[in-house]
């Protein structure tokens, strides 16, 4: 396996958002937007249900223990440009984090 400096796990579970089919898309456009940026050394991840249910599709960030709430690929492309590659949290789709709880 390759050195990974970030893990992504995104959710794609039926009850996660009211259309499934866009959290199968975004998932696909996660991958497309971490390849895209052959610098970044993120690992990709798909979930099948993180237990919260709602507000997805819901992605999460290591190591730093975040959890998005990651309606549409305006959202997504904030989580990978300012949080995987600026290492700057997207703070108003922050919905709970490891440690602290609900945010
Ligand atoms: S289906 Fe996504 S958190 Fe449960």
């Amino acid at each position: 396996m390759r050195t990974h400096t970030k893990h992504v796990l995104m959710c794609t579970g039926i009850r996660c958002s009211e259309n499934n089919s866009n959290a199968t898309t975004l998932f696909e456009q996660l991958g497309q937007k971490i390849d895209a940026r052959p610098h970044l050394k993120v690992k990709r991840t798909r979930s099948n249900c993180f237990a919260v249910c709602k507000n997805g599709p819901i992605v999460v960030v290591y190591p730093e223990g975040v959890w998005y709430s990651c309606k549409d690929e305006q959202v997504l492309e904030r989580i990978v440009s300012e949080h995987l590659e600026q290492d700057n949290e997207v703070s108003e789709h922050i919905f709970h984090r490891l440690g602290s709880g609900d945010v």
